[in-house]
């Protein structure tokens, strides 16, 4: 694509308003809030929300914005509220659903449920919370019902974060997701890589839409993608897809998913400016290989560090290049077909 793509402030404010602010965007695990009153802060498109899981279990989504004048409510990043959500400044208080339960020296007639906190919509997708910042969404699971098909064998719901990285990657999201859809560049790139998933080996299963990606054969039946290709824990199921292959999917616009037979990576993108992207990497397995004696997901936790350092890297080169006077968008090859499809996705999407 052109690089104004890449580059301008008017596309970034564009894709708020027909992208970022109208579609579900992942928000990390379901399980890091257990008890009713823990909550977390997410810092999302400029916005920041409060993630609570309430009295009735249910996590719900608000706006740090308090209905008086505007105080931000909470400043830790985490924690657990020991009862309601108290404003810092007049003491304006709410319950962990966001209704307006206290407001001192407001008249008796005050019409508190006029003023709970703005919500965002919050929906669970097989143990994953996403968040809708804007109007009336499409239901998740229908957002994702392609994906659902597919992933039945990796107990997705059940599993755990054995571990997390935070990147910071000066490169366009986009960029991101152009260099996660193809695995043209894995022999340059990323020798220790093509070892196990050799690059032509590889297939799409979802090739047009929101959802694009699929399987490539890992060399060795029994392995994994982690230092030394041999699995970390036992196979996630006995289904006749986990084994003996990687799968790998793009979610527009913030989330990819990787599959392999022993455990699953997540990476959740953040806008943060045209050419700034946060990145939020978690490992998760199984709870029963966590617990287990002699655990270690080391190899997988390095295998991954690694690519991603390379990956974020190339796409920071990209996005300088893409910044000069010289650069024009050159062809594609047959092995980048899913950047086609994206980049025709993506431009659909803006108008
Ligand atoms: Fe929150 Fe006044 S701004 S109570
Ligand atoms: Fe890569």
């Amino acid at each position: 694509m052109p690089a104004e793509y890449y580059r301008s402030p008017e596309v970034y404010r564009r894709e708020s308003e027909t992208i970022f602010h109208r579609r579900w965007l992942p928000a990390g695990r379901a399980d890091a809030l257990t008890a009713p009153g823990e909550y977390r802060l997410l810092e999302l498109e400029g916005e920041q929300l409060i993630l609570v899981r309430d009295a009735g279990g249910q996590v719900r989504a608000h706006f740090n914005v308090c209905r008086h004048r505007g105080t931000r409510l909470c400043e830790e990043a985490q924690g657990r509220f020991a009862r309601s959500i108290r404003c810092p400044y007049h003491g304006w208080t709410y319950d962990w659903r966001g209704r307006l339960v206290g407001a001192p020296n407001m008249p008796a007639d005050f019409d508190k449920p006029s003023y709970s906190l703005r919500p965002a919509e919050l929906a669970e997708w097989a143990g994953f919370l996403f968040v809708h910042l804007e109007g009336d969404p499409p239901p998740l699971a229908e957002a994702l019902a392609p994906l659902a098909q597919r992933c039945t064998g990796w107990r997705l719901a059940e599993l755990r974060v054995a571990h997390q990285e935070v990147y910071e990657v000066a490169a366009n999201w986009k960029l991101l997701f152009q260099n996660y859809s193809e695995c043209y560049h894995c022999p340059t790139l990323h020798p220790h890589l093509n070892r196990l998933t050799p690059y032509r080996d590889s297939s799409n299963d979802l090739e047009e839409g929101p959802i694009l990606g699929g399987p490539m054969r890992l060399e060795g039946a029994a392995g994994s993608m982690t230092v030394g290709g041999s699995a970390c824990a036992p196979p996630l199921s006995g289904d006749p897809d986990v084994a003996g292959r990687a799968y790998y999917y793009t979610i527009f616009p913030g989330f990819f998913l990787s599959l392999f037979p022993d455990y699953v990576l997540t990476h959740r993108l953040e806008r943060l400016e045209i050419d700034r992207t946060r990145v939020t990497c978690q490992w998760l397995f199984a709870p029963e290989a966590l617990g287990g004696t002699g655990f270690d997901p080391g190899p997988a936790v390095e295998f991954w560090d690694l690519t991603n350092r390379q990956d974020w890297h190339i796409c920071e080169l990209a996005q300088q290049g893409i910044g000069s006077r010289a650069y024009v968008p050159g062809p594609y090859s047959d092995l980048e077909s899913m950047l086609g499809e994206f980049d025709r996705y993506y431009l659909g999407v803006l108008g």
